[in-house]
């Protein structure tokens, strides 16, 4: 249905899950798509399960809290690509535990990649994309930035930063027609809610209107739209993709 034609978008933490998945849409609507993560095995994997796929896909090994490491890999994109329509802020962790159990080096570790991760990769997409006078920008929460869950308060308070941050880069980057939109996605089926105990699973498909889990592509269906002309009013927002679990 979209056609990206011409079309570079840099998805970080992208080798596996979420993140596959909105490559994987991408490319298929004619992007081409820049794999960026931390193994350089699995950025590897996926690269070569795109491009077998017939899809123009470009691998990145990289950590997103190495602001060096992100400086040299946006010139690098710059260089081989010429420009960068989209950046999508995937890459994510969990480290959970009860507040009073929560050592400091897990709430670090969450606020340092989900968060300050973000906030570096967006600043240098940001300096492409203000020259180019066109971008977007999509960071994916998490309906716990939203709602809060307890045994994730590092999670929520990474969650909820990135979605004030989402709208106060909205407002900064307005003028240079670069948007920035979040998803806030609930329960997906990923390698990340894998570990969860079936039990735990029923509770939460007791409580999801539309009673079941998401899939990843769930997700990536809304980062094409918020990638798209399409939505080339929209920005600042926060759109959940839950089965109706929040609701505000
Ligand atoms: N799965 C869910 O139910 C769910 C729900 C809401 C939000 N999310 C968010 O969606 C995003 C993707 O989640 P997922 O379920 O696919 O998780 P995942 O663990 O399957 O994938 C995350 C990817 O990020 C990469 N990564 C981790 N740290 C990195 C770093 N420092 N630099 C670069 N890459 C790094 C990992 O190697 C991995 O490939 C995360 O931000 C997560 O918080 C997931």
């Amino acid at each position: 249905m979209y056609k990206f034609n011409d079309y570079k978008v840099l998805i970080t933490g992208s080798a596996r899950g979420i993140g596959f998945a909105i490559a994987r849409s991408f490319a298929s609507s004619g992007a081409t798509v820049l794999i960026m993560d931390i193994s350089a095995e699995a950025v590897e994997a996926a690269v070569a399960k795109l491009s077998s796929e017939g899809f123009q896909a470009f691998g990145y090994t990289g950590n997103v809290t190495d602001s060096a490491a992100m400086e040299e890999l946006f010139a690098t994109i710059a260089k081989e690509h010429g420009k960068l329509d989209c950046l999508i802020n995937n890459a994510g962790v969990t480290r959970d535990n009860l507040m009073l159990r929560m050592k400091e080096e897990d709430w670090q570790l969450v606020l340092d990649i989900n968060l300050k991760g973000t906030f570096i990769c967006t600043q240098k997409a940001f300096k492409l994309m203000m020259k180019q006078r066109k971008g977007s920008i999509i960071n994916i929460a998490s309906v716990i930035g939203i709602m809060g869950n307890a045994g994730q308060a590092n999670y929520a308070a990474s969650k909820g930063g990135m979605i004030a941050f989402t709208k106060s880069c909205a407002k900064e980057f307005a003028s240079r027609n670069v948007r920035v939109n979040a998803i806030a996605p609930g329960f997906i089926e990923t390698e990340m809610t894998a570990t969860l105990p079936p039990e735990v699973r029923a509770e939460y498909a007791k409580v999801i209107p539309l009673s079941q889990m998401g899939s990843p592509e769930d997700v990536a269906k809304l980062c094409i739209f918020l990638a798209s002309e399409d939505s080339s009013y929209i920005t600042g927002q926060t759109i959940a993709v839950d089965g109706g679990l929040t609701m505000h």
